[in-house]
């Protein structure tokens, strides 16, 4: 291997590098692929009405998401650190304004909020697979009012506590063991595991659902449903499914070897996870059709009220329940493990200090963070109001409408714009037309995208 005499700083950060392409695309897939393929999809498709808004978010991953995952990850090798220290090094070396460090302080406070809510809500699924696993091998009983279950589960702090902390802990676990034995085994191990038990899910809703029903709901745009909001929603959806905005993505990108191209890669990134949402949908719709009392517009319960309504009725289904619940598990496990990344790499770099004592304290700040959404479903629900919004109705507004779109302009920008334009080249091996392209997506595109994005929200905030 030869650096030649490219005016490439460092070619590998302190935690390590990923040991091929291949483990890298599976960790920014696992990355990509989470909660928000598999829960929050479906359910905001339902909620703008279908098809019309697939195809305005499938455009927005084309000229929004791409080009700003690529500038995450030319940053991110780049400055071979943790966001907030590459972006302080980066800001010396184009002697720019320190304005741009906010790119590194929002991946710190994202990371922290984000994750918060997000392994509460993972937990719920860790429940229900615990559940279901209860119910196939005879130790529990089925369920008869699937509501009842849900909304007993909710107001029960205890509970959700429970299946937070389980959750906290693994993903603090696997942190722990560092980019080598920890992120690239973990991924490496479950991502196969997710892409079968998606595909038996498929092929089961397939042979006992509505397929039909599903793919015209899918595929056929109905462009009356979807409104402003709805491309607003969509534009953000593709933001968040592709993990973009807060450094995840360019902290993973900081640990990709030097020779590996971006383009490409990001390119399959982006594609497993837009499939993995579509297949997930297309399983989801099939299974919800098939049963004409349930509504696909359920929002934020689709899948533990309308789908598990369904699996107690379905042939099999207490093993397809399982199944499935696992599924959303593992992946939203590989998402959370990008979520915290950043932030535990960004306190070993700058304190010095052991992985493991780290991954301990962020998990405890995170768990206890976490705690304000679990009451904002239960003992807290009329108490703790922040702008007219439940806690979590809070931190999920506050983070996908207006850090992470504001991140991803900042990244969009400062790539485009500050950055010198062979260093982006070079990272993307691009040049000519090509490198143009991208400049342009980078530079105009996107960024308007994004702004329109932000001042709507504004806007129809105030
Ligand atoms: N993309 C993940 C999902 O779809 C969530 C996620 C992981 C994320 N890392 C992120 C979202 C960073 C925003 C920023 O569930």
């Amino acid at each position: 291997m030869t650096h030649g005499n490219a005016p490439i700083e460092q070619t590998a950060s302190r935690h390590g590098t990923w040991r091929s392409r291949g483990t890298f695309i599976l960790a920014a897939t696992g990355s990509a692929v989470g909660l928000g393929n598999i829960w929050r999809f479906p359910y905001v498709t339902g909620e703008y009405g279908g098809s019309a808004f697939i195809v305005v978010y499938l455009v927005s991953v084309l000229l929004l998401g791409l080009p700003v995952m690529m500038a995450e990850v030319a940053l991110g090798r780049e400055g071979r650190h943790s966001p907030l220290i590459t972006m302080q090094k980066l800001i010396e070396r184009t002697r720019s304004h320190r304005i741009w460090l906010l790119i590194g302080w929002s991946s710190l406070l994202s990371g922290f909020l984000i994750a918060s809510y997000y392994e509460v809500i993972a937990g719920w699924t860790l429940r229900y697979a615990l559940d279901y696993s209860g119910q196939a091998i005879g130790l529990l009983p089925g369920t008869t009012d699937v509501q009842q279950v849900w909304s007993a589960f909710l107001s029960s702090p205890g509970q959700l506590i429970l299946f937070q902390t389980l959750f906290v802990v693994i993903t603090m676990a696997v942190i722990a063991r560092g980019l080598k034995r920890g992120l690239e085994k973990a991924t490496t191990l479950m991502m196969p595991v997710l892409f079968l038990m998606l595909l038996a899910l498929l092929v089961y809703s397939l042979l006992e659902g509505d397929p039909a029903a599903s793919l015209s709901y899918m595929f056929k745009p109905d462009w009356s449903a979807l409104g402003v909001n709805g491309v607003l929603a969509a534009m953000g959806q593709a933001f968040f499914t592709l993990s973009l905005g807060m450094g995840a993505i360019m902290v993973y990108g900081a640990y990709l070897p030097e020779g590996v191209k971006v383009p490409s890669t990001v390119g399959v990134i982006a594609l497993l996870d837009t499939l993995v949402a579509i297949i997930a949908g297309i399983a989801l719709f099939s299974i919800i059709f098939a049963h004409p009392e349930l509504q696909p517009e359920s929002g934020p319960g689709l899948l533990f009220i309308t789908l598990s309504s369904a699996f107690e009725v379905m042939p099999g289904g207490v093993l397809i329940g399982m199944l499935f619940f696992f599924l959303v598990g593992v992946a939203a496990l590989t998402s959370l493990l990008s979520i915290v990344e950043p932030t535990v790499a960004w306190v070993v770099e700058k304190y010095n200090a052991s992985r493991l004592r780290v991954s301990i304290t962020v998990g405890v700040v995170v768990w206890l963070l976490g705690l304000g959404t679990v009451f904002s479903f239960n003992l807290g629900e009329d108490v703790l109001i922040f702008f007219g919004q439940t806690f979590f109705g809070f931190l999920d507004y506050l983070t996908n409408n207006i850090l992470l779109p504001a991140g991803g302009l900042l990244i969009a920008l400062f790539a485009g714009w500050i950055m010198p334009r062979e260093v982006i080249a070079r990272q993307l091996s691009l040049e000519g037309r090509a490198f143009l392209t991208w400049q342009i997506l980078a530079r105009w595109i996107a960024p308007a995208g994004i702004l329109a994005v932000l001042v709507y929200t504004w806007f129809s905030a105030g």
